[in-house]
């Protein structure tokens, strides 16, 4: 299915809702690109360690933001993601970035930049965006804007699946982290993880990827004849 326009589509949610894989699905159900917002932030922080860069330190995150060559490559099920042209898709998955995007999106002169290179990356539609402000503050006119949300114990099963964590204490590290960012990305002042008021919200908590999938498509479909 293809739909007759090129639609913009702002996927939302906290993380284990499903996002990535469900936008990722759905672009390529409906001949889109999938772009991982998330991962920009992700890529600056990794930066940020490398180059010893305080995490809380605004201004010159967002110095080194715009000295920064961030690139998404639509990639099978997720996105290539180039940092100053280096691959480092798997790497900005790891526990210690992940931990310092969480910190690194907080600050607003960050966001303002990382929002303006997200809106120029799916400027001309057709484009399926995932991320946490995607349908509040990047496309604020999406015609559609699905917020994701799932039972916090079930996001945190999912993360423990995909992650492979095997012992007792990884498992307990990794849950107390999710909480952490969860409170993180819901209470900070700059675009905080919040529905938009038109979003349709999807609890996927008891629903399969297709079940959701289908959800989604049911919904463009309607908005293209409409
Ligand atoms: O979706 P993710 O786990 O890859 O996101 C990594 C971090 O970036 C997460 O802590 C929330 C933040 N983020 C954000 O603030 N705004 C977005 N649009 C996407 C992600």
């Amino acid at each position: 299915m293809s739909p007759s326009r090129k639609l913009t589509i702002a996927i939302d949610g906290p993380a284990g809702s499903g996002k990535s894989t469900i936008a990722a699905r759905v672009a390529k159900k409906l001949g889109y690109v999938n772009l991982e917002s998330g991962a920009m932030y992700r890529a600056l922080a990794l930066k940020a360690l490398e180059q010893q860069v305080p995490l809380d330190d605004a201004d010159a995150l967002r110095a080194l933001a715009e000295n920064t060559l961030i690139q998404l490559e639509p990639h099978g099920e997720g996105n290539q993601v180039l940092l100053d042209g280096r691959d480092v898709s798997r790497r900005i998955r790891e526990a210690d970035v992940t931990a310092a995007a969480s910190r690194v999106s907080v600050h607003p002169p960050v966001r303002r930049l990382m929002v303006a290179r997200q809106r120029e990356m799916g400027s001309e539609g057709g484009v399926v965006m995932e991320g946490r402000d995607i349908g509040t503050a990047v496309f604020p006119d999406a015609e559609i804007k699905i917020f994701l949300d799932a039972d916090a114990n079930i996001r945190a099963e999912r993360r423990l699946l995909q992650d492979g964590t095997r012992s007792a204490e990884e498992a307990q590290r990794l849950l107390a982290d999710l909480a952490t960012r969860d409170l993180r990305d819901r209470t900070r002042e700059a675009s905080p993880l919040v529905p938009a008021r038109d979003a349709l919200i999807i609890d996927t908590s008891r629903k399969s990827i297709d079940e959701v999938v289908a959800e989604v498509e049911r919904i463009v479909a309607e908005k293209d004849i409409g």
